[in-house]
């Protein structure tokens, strides 16, 4: 018997992924993604311990991640008159030990071609240029379109197309992304001199705007600098040449320390985007149809969670399809319905803490106001110097997902 088929919209971060597992299980996954070709906009992304777990579970994968290991977590004040540090803990260089993965940098177009490739050498099949725009349901099976006319059947969807998903639209209507009224500019920078040997997750703190920088590889640096800002589209394009120029030579950083005006300075491009998020969906499935990562979940980037939760969702999503379909065979709606509602069930508490936890991490980044920003750094500082408040949210953040063995 031919294996069953799953179509997956979207070749992001968590399409080739979830494909790899899904081929794995005896699946027969077809990846379907409206961009040309492979994407070599974005910036980057830190992987955390709990998904690193889960791609460590694909053989082989884990060793071909380009990226570096942060050691620490840096934060400054760079307000004239109050500059200095007001936190440094070396507690990422404790993760290994700790939950068996560390914090790890990555480029995200890098890592991305790492995850198309991984999936290929499986024998995935991934179609460029072609964005779905519907989705019929039968009683056995799902037939999607595409926006060139083309179409084809599979046994179930799952939508892995990111913050504008147009399986979710097809799934539960149209409605706006919700802007945070952040936006980020941002780039990627050969490593300044001010990081000599370490490798710290830095976080400077400036008066209604905040910068983060973390190495990617080697000798690239990757930054983003916060502030409260009208609408920008989150298109991952490049500014104009005589902007990027305007914001390297007097833009907010150009005169903060701690490496951040030498970041700026010698970014190879900047970026623009607004930062966005989504109201929690009561449920995540219809029919034969699911959603996963940012389709499911989008968030604002301050927890650093985004990638690390869709990994989370398609550990929980196949552990589910294994349980409840152990042959791998066609399912019928029944089985289809216990998998996605288990899998919801587990993963909309979770997601949903997080999104609001990044949205209230943003606007404490960009608080405005001398005594707002003093109680502010004080309170990170008391935070961070009691071991016990910051050991457990980070146990909890870093295994509580995973059921018994990670094995799934
Ligand atoms: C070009 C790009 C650059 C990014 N850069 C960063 C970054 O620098 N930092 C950061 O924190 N996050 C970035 N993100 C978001 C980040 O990748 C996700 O938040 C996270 O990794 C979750 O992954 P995902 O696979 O759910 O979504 P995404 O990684 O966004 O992937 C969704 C994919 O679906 C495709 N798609 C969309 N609609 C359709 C459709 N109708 N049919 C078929 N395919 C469709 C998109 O082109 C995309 O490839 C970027 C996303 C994109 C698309
Ligand atoms: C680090 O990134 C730079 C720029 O993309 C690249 O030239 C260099 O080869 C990378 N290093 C590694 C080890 O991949």
């Amino acid at each position: 018997m031919a294996p069953t088929k799953v179509i997956i919209a979207g070749c992001g971060i968590a399409g080739p992924v979830l494909g790899i597992f899904l081929r794995l299980k005896g699946y027969d996954p077809v990846i379907y993604e409206r961009s040309a070709e492979p994407t070599t906009l974005g910036l980057s992304l830190c992987l955390q311990p709990n998904g690193l777990r889960v791609i460590n579970l694909i053989p082989g994968l884990l060793e071909k991640v380009i990226g570096q290991d942060l050691d620490a977590f840096a934060m400054y004040s760079v307000l004239p008159g109050d500059e200095g540090t007001i936190v440094w803990s070396d507690l990422p260089s404790t993760l290994r030990d700790l939950y068996g993965y560390s914090m790890k940098g990555v480029r995200r177009p890098v890592f991305h071609r790492t995850l198309v490739e991984h999936a290929q050498n499986h024998g995935i099949k991934i179609v460029w240029g072609h964005q779905l725009v519907s989705v019929d349901q039968h009683a056995d099976s799902v037939q999607v379109g595409f926006t060139n006319g083309a179409k084809d059947t599979a046994s179930f969807v799952v939508g892995c197309d990111g913050l504008h998903s147009n399986t979710r639209i097809c799934l539960f209507g149209e409605e706006n992304a919700d802007y945070t009224g952040l936006t980020q500019t941002g780039g990627v920078s050969p490593k300044p001199d001010f990081l000599k040997a370490r490798h710290p997750m830095t976080d400077l703190f400036g008066d209604g705007s905040h910068m983060i920088y973390y190495q990617v590889n080697d000798s690239q640096v990757s930054w983003a600098f916060t502030r409260k800002e009208a609408e920008a589209k989150e298109t991952w394009r490049h500014m104009d040449e005589h902007v990027q120029q305007e914001f390297r030579e007097h833009g907010p950083c150009s005169t903060w320390g701690f490496g951040a005006k030498e970041l700026v300075e010698t970014a190879e491009h900047i970026v623009k985007y607004g930062l966005y998020d989504r109201p929690e969906l009561k449920a995540w499935h219809k029919g034969r149809v699911a959603l996963l990562g940012d389709a499911a979940h989008p968030t604002s980037p301050h927890l650093g969670q985004g990638a690390n939760q869709a990994f989370e969702d398609i550990y929980h999503f196949i552990r589910l399809l294994v349980k409840h379909n152990p042959s791998a065979a066609g399912p019928s709606t029944d089985v289809l319905q216990a998998v996605f509602s288990e899998y919801e069930t587990i993963r909309i508490p979770r997601t949903s803490a997080l999104v609001q936890g990044a949205r209230k991490r943003g606007d404490d980044r960009v608080l405005q106001g001398a005594e707002e920003r003093k109680k502010r750094n004080e309170l990170i500082k008391e935070h961070w110097n009691d071991e016990s408040t910051i050991a457990e949210p980070y146990r909890q953040l870093f295994t509580q997902p995973f059921v018994g063995e990670s094995e799934i």
